[in-house]
């Protein structure tokens, strides 16, 4: 069975080509600049040449802040992108697996949002990661849209690798205390992903729409950078001493965040049989992974 997955060389993508081979699925990888999904004709043409059983769109406009100041270009690949691959999806009769994000929330709950919550972006990237899932709803009836959030994986740049860098440089990291979210490794939504084909491939009974997944457990950004933090000094020499909590206004940044975006999954467990992982033992998994992947070099 032939998986089409874009956005192949970020981090979900790369764990999905992985993951995907050694689970015996024929994987294509397609990513910039072989497959550009805001041109409507490419992606056609691609779709009409490989015959995919589905697709899996994990490419994205993913630098937050920068989007505040390209919001041509974030709408461009987060919004026509999906329009594109749902239209051609709809043609070709092929489902769609479409990542999406927290950021579509505006953080004003106290508890985790579920699917039907209200969205309300509050940056530029939210609204365009948003509209994008709106035009997914719209053009392919035999879509999945699963938002997810705080990824982070072996492969690519991430908070995770940010404060491996810094816990080698410095004795005292300031973090953000007061943004409350769920971490999620790239390597289990890729799993959670191969799943979700692997039942729609075997079922005739599918509630396509709208799913969370993320790790379990709600933390800040602040106590996650402790994890991190101490879980390396296992593989790697830190000079770290303090893990400073902070404030988000006394760390300012460009697009304005959810103070609160942990994501309620108990939707896709009762529908897809997922299982959702302590945030913590993946992390574990994946500092090991990464300082081994270091100490090699
Ligand atoms: N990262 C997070 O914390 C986070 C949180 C919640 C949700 N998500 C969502 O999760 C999904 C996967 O995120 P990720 O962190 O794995 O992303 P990523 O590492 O930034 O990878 C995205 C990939 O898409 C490619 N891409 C960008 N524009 C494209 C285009 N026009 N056509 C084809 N490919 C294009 C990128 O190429 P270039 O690098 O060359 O641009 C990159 O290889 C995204 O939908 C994202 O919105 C991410």
């Amino acid at each position: 069975m032939k998986i089409l997955v874009i956005g192949s060389k970020g981090q979900l993508g790369h764990e999905l080509l992985i993951q995907g081979n050694n689970s015996g699925y024929e994987i294509l990888p397609a990513d910039l600049p072989d497959l550009d999904i805001t041109d409507k004709t490419q992606v056609k043409h691609w779709l009409e040449r490989f015959q995919p059983s589905f697709v899996v769109n994990a490419a994205a406009y993913t630098n937050v802040d920068k989007a505040e100041t390209e919001q041509n270009f974030a709408f461009a690949v987060n919004r026509d992108g999906p329009a594109n691959l749902a239209e051609a999806c709809a043609k070709f009769e092929i489902p769609l697996i479409h990542i999406s994000t927290d950021f579509i929330f505006d953080g004003k709950k106290s508890s985790p949002y579920i699917e039907s919550d209200p969205v309300s972006p509050l940056s530029v990237y939210g609204k365009s990661k948003q509209e994008g899932e709106n035009e997914v709803r719209s053009r392919l009836k035999k879509h999945i849209i699963l938002r997810t959030a705080w990824l982070y994986g072996v492969h690519g740049q991430n908070f995770v690798k940010t404060m491996l860098r810094l816990g080698r440089e410095k004795e005292v990291i300031s973090v953000v205390s007061d943004q409350f979210g769920s971490p999620t490794s790239a390597a289990d939504l890729a799993e959670a992903v191969l799943q979700i084909i692997s039942r729609i491939k075997y079922s005739d009974n599918i509630n396509w729409g709208t799913y969370h997944y993320c790790g379990h457990g709600i933390t800040t950004w602040h106590v996650f950078a402790k994890e991190i933090i101490n879980l390396a000094k296992h593989y790697i020499p830190i000079k770290t001493i303090t893990v400073k909590p902070i404030s988000t206004a006394e760390y300012p940044t460009k697009a304005t965040r959810p103070c609160f975006s942990a994501l309620d999954c108990n939707l896709i467990k009762k529908n897809f049989g997922i299982n959702i992982k302590p945030w913590q033992d993946s992390l574990k998994t994946v500092i090991r992974q990464v300082c081994q992947k270091e100490t090699e070099k």
